[in-house]
């Protein structure tokens, strides 16, 4: 008896490895079948094409299956399943699009703080999103400034605008990880990847620092007649934040061609508060607290020097908040460099030629 019931689950292995063959090789099929070039960032813009095919992409539907986060990525003979899990989410560089927000106003003061020192080492991945159509800026950033044409002044309006421009950008560019910052941060992309790497892109993923130490409640007028409240938390936009892909491509029907602003219309709220209202409220998908995140309006002087380094994004304090800067030893005064972005880029790529004083 007990030789035959060894003998049947012999049989079922077999069996269940014949058809797990099976099912892989029909699934490579259907997955060849559906392959399409992926549209470069360079596209143009409006072109809008691009986007029913990405909709429509065989693999969207087999997220959790998936057995590599980059299918080219094949593993080394004899990995072990530690190794596996490295290759999996093997990320680089190029599969980041990091939007950073700005404005006609700190073209100068902000924005070449960071051309000259974190964007200079990602300036394919990165794009710029403004308001005006700055020559200067043009000449530096080339295509990768993307003139908005929002409307320059501070509202909750002309936020939304620019936040719905990166979002389409994102969407036609094909890239695995939307990246959103502001003009006061420091990206070290390096601490960026880390991060990025422990998840799958295909997954849905939401990650960035909690605006507030508790989520958010209001009447839930998108879904619903208003009458019920949703509860929700959302990643502060001034610290930076990330969102896979997968679950970018679920957020369209109320982000994507203009649909982010009637959704921030409809509820109200900011641009960053509408995007984890969308997320955690509508989708229903939680988002990963970090602290990894930085925004100004932190005591940034209070993070120990030796952590500095890892974290992934910084900012600094404004005229009216000098003090809240990180404190690190680099090759610049405080004097010549208030933000601590000059030092702080040195420490992290020594090699960089203005960093030999
Ligand atoms: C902004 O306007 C210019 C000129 O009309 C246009 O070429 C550009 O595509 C517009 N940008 C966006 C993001 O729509």
């Amino acid at each position: 008896m007990k030789v035959s019931c060894l003998g049947f689950s012999k049989i079922c292995f077999v069996l269940t490895v014949c058809a797990t063959v099976l099912l892989l090789a029909l699934w490579k099929q259907s997955d060849l079948s559906g392959l399409h070039p992926l549209p470069t960032c360079s596209t143009s813009f409006l072109g809008s094409s691009h986007l029913a095919v990405e909709r429509s992409h065989p693999t969207l539907g087999f997220h959790e299956h998936e057995p590599y986060g980059t299918k080219a990525i094949k593993p080394p003979e004899g990995a072990t399943p530690g190794d596996q899990q490295l290759v999996r989410n093997l990320l680089n560089m190029d599969d980041l699009f990091i939007a950073v927000k700005t404005t006609k106003k700190y073209h100068k003061s902000r924005l070449n703080l960071l051309l000259k020192t974190w964007i200079s080492r990602v300036k394919e991945q990165t794009f710029i999103f403004t308001d005006w159509e700055d020559q200067d800026l043009r000449q530096k950033a080339g295509n990768q400034m993307v003139n908005t044409n929002c409307s320059a002044v501070h509202t909750r309006q002309a936020l939304c605008c620019k936040m719905a421009v990166e979002y389409d950008k994102f969407v036609l560019c094909g890239k695995k990880w939307f990246c959103h910052v502001d003009d006061d941060n420091y990206v070290n992309v390096n601490a960026l990847l880390g991060l990025l790497s422990s998840f799958s892109h295909s997954t849905d993923v939401y990650v960035g620092r909690p605006s507030l130490d508790h989520p958010v409640e209001t009447s839930d007028k998108v879904k619903g007649d208003g009458s019920e409240t949703l509860k929700f938390w959302f990643a502060t936009g001034g610290a930076g934040f990330c969102i896979s892909r997968g679950l970018a491509l679920k957020m369209s029907p109320w982000a994507s061609m203009g649909n982010f602003i009637s959704t921030a219309e409809k509820v109200r709220l900011p641009d960053d508060c509408t995007i984890g209202y969308i997320i955690e409220g509508l989708l229903e998908v939680k988002m990963q607290h970090s602290h990894l995140f930085h925004s100004h309006l932190e005591f940034l002087n209070r993070l120990p020097s030796g952590s500095v380094l890892r974290q992934v994004t910084l900012s600094y304090g404004g005229p009216e908040n000098k003090e809240n800067v990180v404190r690190i030893n680099g090759p610049f005064s405080l004097e010549e460099d208030p933000s601590r972005f000059l030092s702080l880029h040195c420490l992290l790529y020594p090699d960089t030629a203005w960093c030999l004083k």
